[in-house]
């Protein structure tokens, strides 16, 4: 009888994986932020584990259970997120940008929770932008690191993230339709096209988290790592 043996395709790398949603803050008590669980990245950590990689999981306001014998480090805004991979990348052989990060956070933040008063009926928010975290690690990047991101668009899925592979120097993104109920952001259940630089794509069926990851974890295994 021979055992056949489950290969570790993923052992000796280093892995940075960023989950969750960032959150930025108005007032002591207030935040802006997006309808991201995390539920994407920690699967995609959790199979990156499985396949034998060091992961290091940089979880943006997360409530979710952390996989075994994976770090993780939390933070809460995208500036925080920016510092936390910046730390951490001249070390890691990906980086894969799962975060939903806000684009945009309030100038300012009040030290004390904002009042209304009966002569504010209406109110404005002056917000600023975020740094692009992946624009900003692409410029680090050396020729054996990998960037992956994710695209979440409610419309133009395709062409708009042929145009964030460009601009972002990515290896490869995660094209996600956010517009359609039960698939995507804060469900169980995803439906992706990974893009390739040079084109390519590979639609997945609508399936679970987990075996999105999977196939993801794969991609980077057999292709993107050779
Ligand atoms: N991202 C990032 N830093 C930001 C915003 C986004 O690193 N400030 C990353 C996300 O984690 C994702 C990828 O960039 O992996 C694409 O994010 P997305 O929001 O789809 O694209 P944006 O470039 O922000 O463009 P827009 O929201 O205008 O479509
Ligand atoms: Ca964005």
């Amino acid at each position: 009888q021979q055992f056949k043996s489950r290969t570790a395709e993923l052992a000796g790398k280093k892995l940075l994986i960023s989950a969750g949603g960032t959150r930025e803050p108005l007032d002591p008590v207030r935040y802006l932020t997006n309808h991201s669980s995390g539920k994407m990245g920690f699967a995609i950590a959790e199979a990156a584990q499985a396949a034998g990689a060091d992961v290091t999981l940089i979880a943006a306001n997360t409530s979710l259970p952390v996989p075994d014998n994976v770090k993780v480090v939390r933070v809460q805004t995208a500036r925080e997120l920016l510092a936390a991979i910046k730390a951490r990348f001249s070390e890691a052989d990906a980086l894969i940008m799962a975060a939903a990060v806000a684009d945009y956070r309030p100038a300012n933040v009040a030290e004390q929770k904002i009042k209304k008063t009966a002569q504010n009926t209406t109110m404005t928010l002056e917000l600023v932008r975020n740094p692009d975290i992946l624009k900003e690690i692409g410029l680090l990047k050396k020729p054996d690191q990998l960037l992956i991101g994710f695209a979440a668009e409610t419309n133009d899925l395709i062409t708009n993230a042929e145009k964030k592979i460009k601009a972002k120097h990515l290896d490869l993104i995660v094209a996600n339709d956010v517009s359609q109920r039960g698939i995507g952001f804060n469900a169980d259940n995803n439906q992706v096209t990974f893009l390739f630089k040079n084109g390519e794509q590979q639609k997945t069926a609508i399936e679970s988290k987990q075996r999105v990851a999977k196939q993801l974890i794969e991609i980077l295994s057999h292709r993107l790592f050779n």
